[in-house]
């Protein structure tokens, strides 16, 4: 069984599904033969490779196309077929994501005369936004998100007035917004982040009254931010961040809907206005990296995620909106007091959020930590993981985990010496409760075995990273004083350079060591020249008050959409710090030196049980796949391998190849001609399991979908 990056099998699935569809719809209305024409040409400016219009798009709700690239996958053609006594059907919402597409915007979609909604997201297109669309009545919604789209935003755009959509995010206009586009009154959402634009914030903006969101997040143009924008009634998602001259006042803000409210890093000044703390549905308040003073009143209730780090915030600590367990709220650098009775609470970052004069208090306000018994004068990090174990000449050290189970949008963690405190929320990925340490670990379920897919001296370090949506600070306490080596190791385990789309993505983060920024703007794929390769970066610093800090901070640039909403922010995969006088350090590990440098760690018991219990459930499943691939070995080179080729890929199952022992065989490092990397599964004839496992494991590949897991590539 051959497994990679791939969704051959889940390309099998749609196959499976609309077959199904084709038997319980009954006497069928067709597509409008004009549209079917159509179709033709706009699949060929798109630059689909092939487009099957065998089955009527309508009734599969899909368009069948191959592309070199299958992994996305998302097509969905929705028709209205109430034309001709319900004979005929017209195009209505036309998507097509996630497919590398690598042509131009089609003007031919303005032959679907009905057409109400185009998604061209996440594809490779490029050139810009055909004026013939303008001519659809109907068009309500344009998406062309994360694309290669460039040149000045079309001013005829502002013709379209019936737009309730216009999502122009990650691509790469440049020029200033049009003010035609003040004519589209009746935008409910109009996205243009992460683009090249110049010019000011255009004042109409605070004209469109149905807007429900508005995202200006570093967007790179100039003040002044309109102050209309904050009477917007509709708005629901409200999110500004990191402008050059920033805003200075705090807005009056009367929006009674407001869900979502950042105001990062744009210089406010003044006290908190005490009507925010009324706004009955906000969920999420970012107001972090300002200058703002004052206290929180003893009754305001705090949203769920409240970040109010980098203020000059005063008054006792405990009161107010430490006293709301509830809420994830951060008050780290901020200039708090508290009394002795104070405690630690957890969702509650107290990092640096006073202004004491005791340097450890002052760090870690409402611990219990007050003096220092010793001092360390080395620090090493596995950040995002469990506990490491390096092996250099000099013997073996430790890097200490700090994947302690910890959740929480804003959360501190310190250990006898060391800590972090990591804040903010991914806003836009669906997920109430974010995962902080993420994984390039591929791990093949049932045999619970893991590869590390990060080129390294040490890959170990890479395997895991911790991630940051807003800020995340690492700090060592009780340090001893002097000139020290930092070392950070970086690698970008998150995105990928598989597929054209993907490679459009972009983090940018800035780095500071003691306060100091140190890297402004660091993209870690283009420092390593790729993503799963590492890179260290490297400063020395000196500590005087016996604490050492490094933090990294999301200035809002890059994308924030690709592969995934919700994909950006800071990453660091480890930290190791030494006097600026010796090259290697640390805590030396002294247990039995006979364990295997590369041992492939295990999963924990819970995710084999979980496993099992779903390959229970998709055994069904399985032995439909099974039957599908049998009959699909002669169809496709990815379906099906011969021996040979696995041979090849594998140097003929080379013992130094051997990546894991499964319950029923061994797994094989390989690569196919066309530098694919993939594990190969061989069953061993010794097993007593045989057929129905095989079948098991080929349904959970197939239908589990996760970016640590790996993909059904194929069988043999
Ligand atoms: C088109 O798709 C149908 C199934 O929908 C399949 O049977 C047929 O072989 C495909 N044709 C081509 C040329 O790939
Ligand atoms: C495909 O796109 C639709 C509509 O945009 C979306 O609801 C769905 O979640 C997407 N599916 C996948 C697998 O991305
Ligand atoms: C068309 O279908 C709808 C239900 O989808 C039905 O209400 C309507 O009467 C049909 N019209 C004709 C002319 O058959
Ligand atoms: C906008 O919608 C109205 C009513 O649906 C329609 O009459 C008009 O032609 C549309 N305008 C444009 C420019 O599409
Ligand atoms: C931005 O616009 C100004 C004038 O409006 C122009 O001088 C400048 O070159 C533009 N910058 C870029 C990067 O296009
Ligand atoms: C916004 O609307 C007001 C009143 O409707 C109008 O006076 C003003 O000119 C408009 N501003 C812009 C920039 O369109
Ligand atoms: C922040 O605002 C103050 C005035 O309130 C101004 O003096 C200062 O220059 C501003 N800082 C920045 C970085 O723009
Ligand atoms: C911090 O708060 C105290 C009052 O609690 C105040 O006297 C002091 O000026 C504040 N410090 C700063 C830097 O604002
Ligand atoms: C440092 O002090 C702690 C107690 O605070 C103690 O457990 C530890 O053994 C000490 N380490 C050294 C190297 O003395
Ligand atoms: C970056 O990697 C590409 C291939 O992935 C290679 O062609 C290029 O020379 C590398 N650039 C540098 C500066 O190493
Ligand atoms: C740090 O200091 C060492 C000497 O102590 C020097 O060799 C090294 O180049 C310095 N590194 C940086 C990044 O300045
Ligand atoms: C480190 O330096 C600070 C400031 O110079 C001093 O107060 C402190 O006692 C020093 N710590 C040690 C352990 O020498």
């Amino acid at each position: 069984m051959i497994m990679s990056q791939s969704r051959h099998f889940s390309s099998l699935l749609t196959v499976l599904i609309f077959i199904c569809l084709v038997c319980t719809v009954s006497a069928s209305p067709s597509l409008h033969p004009d549209e079917v024409k159509a179709l033709k040409d706009i699949a060929s400016t798109l630059g689909v490779k092939h487009l099957n219009l065998s089955e009527d798009p309508c009734l599969t709700k899909t368009l069948v196309i191959t592309q070199d690239v299958l992994k996305g996958h998302n097509s969905t053609i929705r028709c209205d077929c109430h034309f001709n006594n319900n004979k005929t059907c017209h195009i209505t919402h036309f998507i097509l994501k996630t497919f590398s597409l690598p042509g131009r915007l089609p003007p031919e979609l303005s032959k679907l005369h009905y057409l109400e909604s185009i998604d061209l997201c996440l594809n490779y297109l490029y050139g810009s936004i055909p004026m013939e669309w303008a001519s659809l009545p109907y068009l309500t919604s344009i998406s062309v998100c994360a694309n290669q789209l460039s040149g000045d935003i079309p001013k005829g755009l502002g013709k379209f007035i019936n737009l309730t959509q216009l999502i122009l995010e990650a691509n790469q206009f440049s020029g200033i917004i049009p003010k035609e586009l003040g004519n589209l009154v009746n935008l409910e959402g109009f996205r243009f982040s992460d683009n090249q634009l110049n010019g000011s914030i255009p004042q109409f903006i605070g004209n469109l009254s149905k807007l429900k969101r508005l995202e200006l997040y570093a967007s790179g143009l100039r003040e002044p931010i309109p102050d209309s924008i904050f009477r917007l009634e509709n708005l629901i998602d409200l999110r500004i961040s990191d402008t050059t001259a920033g805003l200075g006042q705090f807005p009056h803000i009367i929006i009674k809907n407001l869900k979502y409210l950042v105001l990062r890093n744009l210089n406010l000044t003044g006290p908190i206005p005490t009507t925010i703390w009324d706004l009955p549905n906000l969920m999420a308040f970012d107001l972090s990296f300002n200058r703002l003073t004052g206290e929180i009143p003893a009754n305001a209730v705090p949203p769920k995620y409240t970040y109010l780090a980098g203020n000059l915030l005063s008054g006792k600590i405990e009161s107010g909106p430490f006293l709301t367990a509830s809420t994830n709220i951060d008050l780290s650098y901020n200039n708090f007091t508290w009394s002795p009775s104070c405690r630690e609470r957890k969702n509650v970052n107290t990092y640096e959020s006073s202004q004491s004069k005791n340097r450890l208090t002052r760090l870690l306000p409402c611990s219990a930590i007050s003096q220092c018994q010793n001092y360390s004068k080395s620090l090493h990090i596995n950040c995002g993981g469990p506990d490491v174990t390096i092996e250099n000449s000099r013997g073996r050290f430790l890097y200490e985990g700090d994947n302690y189970g910890l959740t929480g949008s804003a959360m501190n963690y310190h250990g006898k010496n060391w800590g972090f405190s990591n804040t903010g929320d991914f806003m836009d990925d669906g997920q109430p409760e974010d995962a902080y340490s993420i994984s390039s670990l591929s791990v093949v379920w049932f045999t619970l075995l893991s590869v590390s897919s990060v080129s390294a001296k040490y890959p170990e370090l890479y395997q895991t990273a911790r991630r940051s949506p807003l800020s995340l600070a690492y700090f060592a306490f009780c340090f001893e004083n002097g000139s020290y080596n930092v070392k950070l190791h970086f690698a970008e385990i998150q995105f990928s350079d598989e597929e054209p789309y993907a490679r459009l993505a972009k983090r940018f983060f800035n780095i500071y060591v003691q306060g100091k920024l140190i890297w402004e703007d660091f993209n870690i794929r283009e420092e390593a020249n790729g993503t799963h390769k590492e890179v260290i970066k490297e400063v020395n610093t000196t500590v005087t008050d016996n604490t050492l800090e490094i933090r990294l901070y999301w200035a809002g640039k890059g994308t924030t959409i690709i592969p995934k909403r919700g994909n950006y922010g800071s990453l660091i995969s480890a930290i190791s710090v030494c006097p600026s006088s010796e090259s290697e350090c640390g805590v030396e590990v002294t247990t039995s030196p006979v364990t295997k440098e590369h041992k492939p760690r295990t999963y924990p018991l819970i995710l084999g049980i979980a496993a099992l219990i779903l390959s229970l459930t998709f055994m069904i499943f399985g032995a439909f796949y099974w039957k599908k691939c049998v009959r699909n070995a002669d169809a496709g080179k990815r379906g099906s391998f011969s021996l040979k080729q696995l041979k090849v890929a594998t140097d003929n199952f080379d013992p130094l190849n051997k990546i894991g022992e499964g319950g029923f065989g061994s797994v094989y490092k390989g690569r196919l001609p066309d530098g694919t990397l993939i594990a190969v599964k061989k069953l061993s004839s010794k097993s007593c399991q045989g057929n129905k496992e095989f079948v098991n494991e080929i349904g959970m590949i197939a239908c589990l979908q996760h970016p640590n897991l790996v993909k059904l590539y194929g069988c043999c």
